[in-house]
């Protein structure tokens, strides 16, 4: 017993040995594979997703506990559309059921909850509960968590760029003050750092339109894994590396 005891726990992360927090302020996530999860299980694709929110919920708990500040994930991107009306609808009810089994939680455990993305081309009913789960734990001060939904860097930047020129149009803006601290401001993730870190499951060597602003310096963690088998011992096999990395910014 002992020795499959020994061999089944889980290793006690050197960060947390040490009595160090994360080395990663903001965490972003690319949550791909629930398809190829499921194709390998020999279950319904639809599945996978389900079981994706799964792994979510385990990690948001356990980042949250460990004192992670910022983590903002992908849940459905501008290009997710394409997708067949089967799968775009199971994942829209998938959303509304997930925000009400586990919002109480979420705003016990002091997470801050927010929808980033095109949320005024997300369904009526969806998007008043985005509205009340993010009025509800506004001010909660553990964790805040970004849940990109209807998501695209590329509307995301144009967007900021219209309304800015619709200020500087109506004089409110002069020229000059366009800086990248302004533009960053007109995107969703005003007021949240940059991502430090951004980990992709399912092994695509791609950003499929994700923070492409955002993420100008972020480190890249691309793992094969598949989304619905993310664990928290992954979570801390990217951060160990994460904290090997050397960060230049184009400095020496
Ligand atoms: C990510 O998993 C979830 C969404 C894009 C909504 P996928 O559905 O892309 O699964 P794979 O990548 O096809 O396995
Ligand atoms: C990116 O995954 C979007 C999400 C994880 C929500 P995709 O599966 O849509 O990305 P591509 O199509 O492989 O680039
Ligand atoms: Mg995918």
């Amino acid at each position: 017993m002992g020795i499959v005891k020994a061999r089944n726990k889980r290793a006690e992360p050197k960060r947390r040995e040490r009595g160090e927090a994360f080395p990663v302020k903001h965490l972003a996530i690319i949550m791909d594979g629930n398809r190829r999860w499921a194709d390998k299980k020999h279950l319904p694709r639809l599945l996978g997703h389900r079981e994706g929110v799964k792994t979510l919920k385990e990690l948001v708990k356990y980042a949250g506990r460990e004192g992670l500040r910022y983590l903002t994930v992908y849940a459905f991107s501008s290009e997710n559309w394409n997708r067949s009306n089967d799968e775009v609808s199971y994942l829209m009810e998938l959303l509304a059921e997930a925000i009400r089994d586990e919002l109480d939680e979420l705003h016990s455990n002091q997470i801050r909850l927010s929808f980033i993305g095109d949320l005024s081309g997300m369904p009526v009913a969806l998007r008043s509960e985005f509205d009340l789960a993010m009025e509800r734990t506004r001010d909660n001060e553990q964790l805040s968590l970004q849940v990109a939904i209807n998501y695209g860097s590329r509307l995301e930047i144009t967007e900021a760029v219209r309304r800015i020129a619709e200020e500087v149009k109506g004089g409110k803006l002069s020229i000059a003050a366009i800086t990248e601290d302004l533009l960053g401001s007109y995107l969703y993730t005003k007021g949240i750092p940059d991502p430090d870190l951004l980990i992709r499951t399912g092994g695509e060597m791609r950003l499929s339109n994700y923070l492409l602003w955002q993420s100008a310096y972020t480190e890249l963690y691309i793992t094969p894994v598949l989304w619905p088998e993310f664990t928290p011992d992954l979570l801390e096999d990217a951060m160990a590396e994460f904290a090997s990395r050397q960060r230049r910014f184009g400095g020496d």
